[in-house]
């Protein structure tokens, strides 16, 4: 017999054709409405940004799964969950290579001005000057925020690019060589590239405050390929404004899809559309984890990535 899932939020295509593929019964949002709809559904599947509150746990009362494409499932509510006995997955490990290179593609954007230099040759503006010196790359100082998975792929990459690298998080780790800062703010006092890379939620939301860009200062650049929630943004935009730091490279934001107007108005601010997974090869992997999840359940199989909370 199919079985019925509910989908949280807009899934990639990948993901979408593997359930389909598999022969899952999905609904979606439209259903939330249908009571008779929801008391069929066993489980949920959703990307990072969905959010699966109370309100939505309580209105589906067979539910036993909520399966995430995606690394941060900080839109869950994972204790009412687990108190419900339903068990919450995602995908870590498949998307690290990507978000780093993203995080480094974000540095070398930020420092060597990429986008504003392509814009001026595309604007034909070369032909009346040369283009501004930029900031040397190799060799600066980079702050990585959390040194998880992700945070330890893009330690990986800056150390071939001769960075100086030192970190912060909530210990320090033994088999980290890197120097260990026991706060934001004493990192960023260090720090010329400030790369935030910890898990969105309550324990991380506004880490990123006045008081780090404060101590970030007129040199340095904000990173931040993690969740919108971690910056306040619009001390962000005012430091942004005030060059109280010198420029933000962001691939996630508050209110995503919208982005403040005025944030995409500054000149100093390089902005991607939360694109750090987004790759053919690890949107595929991702979506096969996501599925393996689901199909460990219904196998009654161990499932492969339950998030810590639930191992
Ligand atoms: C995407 C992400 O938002 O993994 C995450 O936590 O933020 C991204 O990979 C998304 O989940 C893609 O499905």
């Amino acid at each position: 017999m199919a079985q019925e899932i509910l989908q949280v939020s807009p899934l990639p295509p990948s993901m979408m054709n593997a359930l389909q593929e598999a022969d899952y019964i999905v609904h979606d949002h439209t259903h939330i409405k249908d009571p008779g709809a929801l008391s069929k559904v066993t489980a949920m599947v959703g990307t990072g940004s969905a959010k699966v509150d109370k309100k939505l746990l309580m209105m589906v009362p067979n539910l036993k799964l909520i399966a995430i494409c995606g690394v941060g499932y900080d839109g869950v509510d994972v204790a009412t969950a687990k108190d419900k006995g339903i068990v919450v997955t995602h995908t870590p490990g498949v998307l690290t290579d990507d978000v780093a290179d993203l995080a480094m593609g974000l540095v070398l954007s930020m420092g060597r001005r990429i986008p504003q230099a392509d814009k001026f040759v595309r604007n034909g503006d070369w032909v009346d000057d040369a283009f501004a010196l930029t900031h040397k790359v190799s060799g600066a100082r980079l702050g990585i925020v959390g040194m998880g998975r992700i945070g330890r792929a893009i330690a990986k990459r800056a150390a071939a690019f001769d960075m100086n690298i030192a970190y912060t998080g909530r210990q320090a780790k033994a088999d980290v060589p890197y120097r260990f800062y026991n706060t934001v703010q004493e990192l960023a006092a260090w720090t010329d590239y400030l790369v935030v890379a910890i898990p969105g939620g309550d324990d991380t939301q506004n880490l990123i405050d006045a008081s780090v860009l404060q101590a970030l200062g007129a040199k340095g650049y904000l990173i931040n390929i993690a969740r919108g929630s971690v910056v306040d943004q619009p001390v962000l935009v005012q430091a942004l404004k005030d060059k109280t730091i010198a420029g933000a490279a962001l691939d996630v934001y508050w209110d995503e899809p919208i982005v403040d107007p005025e944030l995409r108005r500054l000149p100093n601010v390089v902005l991607t559309p939360h694109i750090a997974s987004a790759t053919v090869e690890t949107r595929q992997a991702m979506a096969a984890l996501t599925l393996d999840n689901l199909q460990a359940f219904y196998e009654g199989r161990p499932l492969p990535t339950p998030v810590p909370e639930c191992q």
